[in-house]
């Protein structure tokens, strides 16, 4: 072989690799209504070790292809605002059917206890009193007796603002308590607690923090594609020269990247 072919060889293998890397991987893609672009993303069978989102953001599409949820939780992603890294979420144990509101006797802030995501303090908080021991059933206008196709009694009441780790305070009696973050809607006929099987359905908002997820927008205005880079486990921003860089733009110093990081199949 030629000297120069011997130094053709691992330069021209990179650009391959490269343009393998840039292209087809990691375009927005459509679940539903939804789009799905970083932070979120679709996870295929297969993960590459520098997926294009952050793990805690992976998406798994219905078959039917209708609806999203977060990967191996029961949080259903309605709609992202990408500009001010929030979605509105579901929790599908109680956002399905007609009978969701048999089912809230669970914490939901267990659900996102451990990942980037924490409630917005736009959410209200829609309260239900069960299991009511000894005729110390909630009374007054503002408990709907909410039981309906329910095999017990149960109870809804709207409260103010929600905050995970403080339940509205209200007369619980001997009852048991829950309390769920639900969409503030403009409309003051739909901020009902017999409102509740709507309430329910349309969700709550979720926030997250761009420490968590990088500056993606940044990266992409300096001709980069975001990734996460499962090696540092961090934001890492794929820039022209084939690099993957730790800061949120191209223009920013450069950190090794081992090769099989490139390969992504
Ligand atoms: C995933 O990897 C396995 C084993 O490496 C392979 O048999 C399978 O075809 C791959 N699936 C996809 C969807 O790439
Ligand atoms: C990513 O990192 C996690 C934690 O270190 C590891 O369990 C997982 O197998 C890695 N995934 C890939 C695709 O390398
Ligand atoms: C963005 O989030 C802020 C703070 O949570 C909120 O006040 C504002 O209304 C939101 N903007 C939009 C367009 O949703
Ligand atoms: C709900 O879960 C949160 C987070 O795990 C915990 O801090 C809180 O005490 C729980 N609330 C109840 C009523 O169990
Ligand atoms: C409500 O009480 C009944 C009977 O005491 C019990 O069987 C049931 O598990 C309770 N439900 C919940 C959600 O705690
Ligand atoms: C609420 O409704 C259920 C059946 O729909 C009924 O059994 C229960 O007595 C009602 N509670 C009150 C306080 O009226």
């Amino acid at each position: 072989m030629q000297p120069t072919s011997l130094f053709l060889l691992p330069l021209l293998s990179f650009l391959l690799l490269f343009h393998d890397t840039a292209h087809a991987e990691c375009e927005p893609r459509t679940c539903g209504d939804l789009t799905v672009k970083y932070p979120f993303w679709l996870g295929g069978v297969n993960e590459s070790s520098s997926p294009c989102g952050h793990p805690a953001f992976q998406v798994r599409c219905s078959n039917d292809g209708g609806a999203a949820s977060l990967m191996g939780s029961a949080i259903n992603v309605l709609r992202v605002d990408y500009d001010n890294n929030s979605f509105v979420a579901s929790h599908s144990r109680i956002a399905g059917g007609n009978d969701g509101v048999c089912r809230t006797d669970f914490n939901i802030s267990v659900s996102i206890a451990l990942s980037p995501f924490k409630f917005s303090s736009r959410n209200r908080a829609l309260c239900f009193l069960y299991n009511c021991s000894g005729g110390t059933e909630p009374r007054g206008p503002e408990f709907v007796n909410a039981t309906s196709v329910c095999n017990s009694p149960i109870y809804a009441y709207l409260g103010g603002n929600y905050y995970w780790d403080s339940p509205p305070a209200i007369a619980t009696g001997r009852c048991k308590y829950t309390f769920f973050p639900v969409l503030e809607s403009e409309e003051a006929a739909t901020m009902t607690a017999a409102n509740y099987p709507r309430l329910l359905k349309d969700g709550f908002i979720l926030e997250w923090q761009t420490v968590s997820v990088g500056d993606c927008p940044a990266c992409v205005a300096s001709g980069g594609q975001c990734r996460y880079n499962n090696a540092t486990a961090a934001f890492a921003c794929l820039c022209p020269d084939g690099k993957l860089r730790r800061t949120s733009s191209c223009v920013g110093e450069s950190i090794p990247v081992p090769s099989h990081l490139l390969h992504l199949h």
